[in-house]
């Protein structure tokens, strides 16, 4: 079994990559993606960060079991069952709708994994942070160290806001600009707790509406200016695309090497590359793009819709 605390600790930073466009060079701007799906083939992305003081913590406390909620696709749920296989805690995950056979690939990976899927009607879903409903499943199931849907609490803020650090030893200039996805606000949460205040944090949203902002603003340690949420780039919603977006995500992979997923950091690039074109970035800025994995979940996209993402 691996040790909770030497996996994460010794594991060196994730590389950091200047992305080489003429269209960067014209308007005199540096782009840098800071590499968090290379983390670890599973356990990687924002899930690498967020997990890090949970499971030190679970581990600390005894807790021989880890609970969590999410939907059938969810990356969260992937990275969680494949934590629980790596460092030896049995895992449950609560899953908002009916069980489908075949299993997705996310689900039929969490299961093999050796996490024991429970799934609930959306009604019951609702209640997931409801203490009630919590201590209801810990008669079912016994003691477990509770990780919130997306693996979003104060533990998690703390290992997303690490990011920061390393970036300061990794990047030639300060940081005017750093682009995250949100979907509920714990990654950027911590980024925006750690951020020098001279930098710009762009929380780019998956989700249509504006009570996203609330919630990060309730997750932040002490209330800061140097942030703002923007919500033209859900492409309608959460999993919602086009052609458009998926065409951007496959020029991107053969531009660049790099992959993007279709539900959070495609938007986000797309976003990113479409503010470059509009002129919202100065000449001399440094935008720095957080990529936070999500990979896994192309394998259930391109079941779904027909093997339109590149891989
Ligand atoms: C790949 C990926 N990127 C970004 C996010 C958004 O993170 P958060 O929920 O902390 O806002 C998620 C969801 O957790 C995700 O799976």
């Amino acid at each position: 079994m691996t040790d909770i605390f030497n996996f994460f600790t010794t594991q060196s930073n994730s590389p950091l990559d200047e992305l080489d466009l003429e269209v960067l060079k014209n308007r005199e701007l540096r782009v840098f993606m800071k590499r968090d799906d290379l983390l670890h083939p599973h356990i990687s992305g924002n899930k690498w960060r967020k997990l890090k003081y949970n499971l030190i913590e679970a581990r600390s406390q005894g807790q021989q079991q880890l609970l969590t909620f999410g939907g059938t696709y969810s990356n969260h749920i992937a990275a969680t069952a494949a934590a629980g296989k790596e460092f030896g805690f049995k895992t449950i995950g609560v899953i908002r709708g009916e069980r489908v056979e075949p299993l997705n690939p996310t689900l039929a990976f969490a299961e093999r994994q050796g996490m024991r899927l429970e799934f609930v009607d959306r009604t019951t879903y609702r209640k997931r942070t409801a203490p009630e409903f919590l201590s209801s499943l810990r008669k079912m199931f016994g003691a477990f160290h509770h990780l919130p849907e997306g693996g979003t609490n104060q533990l998690a803020t703390r290992g997303t806001g690490e990011i920061i650090k390393e970036l300061n030893e990794q990047l030639p200039q300060p940081i005017s600009h750093i682009c995250i996805s949100c979907g509920t606000g714990g990654t950027i949460a911590g980024i925006i707790n750690e951020s020098d205040p001279q930098t710009k944090v762009l929380g780019f949203s998956v989700l249509k509406g504006d009570f996203l902002k609330t919630e990060i603003d309730n997750l932040l340690e002490a209330p800061k200016e140097n942030w703002s949420l923007l919500s033209d780039y859900h492409f309608g919603g959460y999993a919602k695309w086009d052609k458009q977006l998926i065409q951007f995500m496959n020029d991107f992979r053969y531009n660049h090497s790099i992959s993007l997923d279709p539900i959070y950091t495609g938007k986000m690039m797309y976003g990113i590359f479409d503010l470059i074109e509009k002129d919202f970035f100065k000449p001399g800025s440094n935008i720095t793009i957080i990529h936070t994995g999500g990979l896994q979940g192309i394998g259930g996209f391109n079941e779904r819709f027909g093997d339109l993402i590149d891989v």
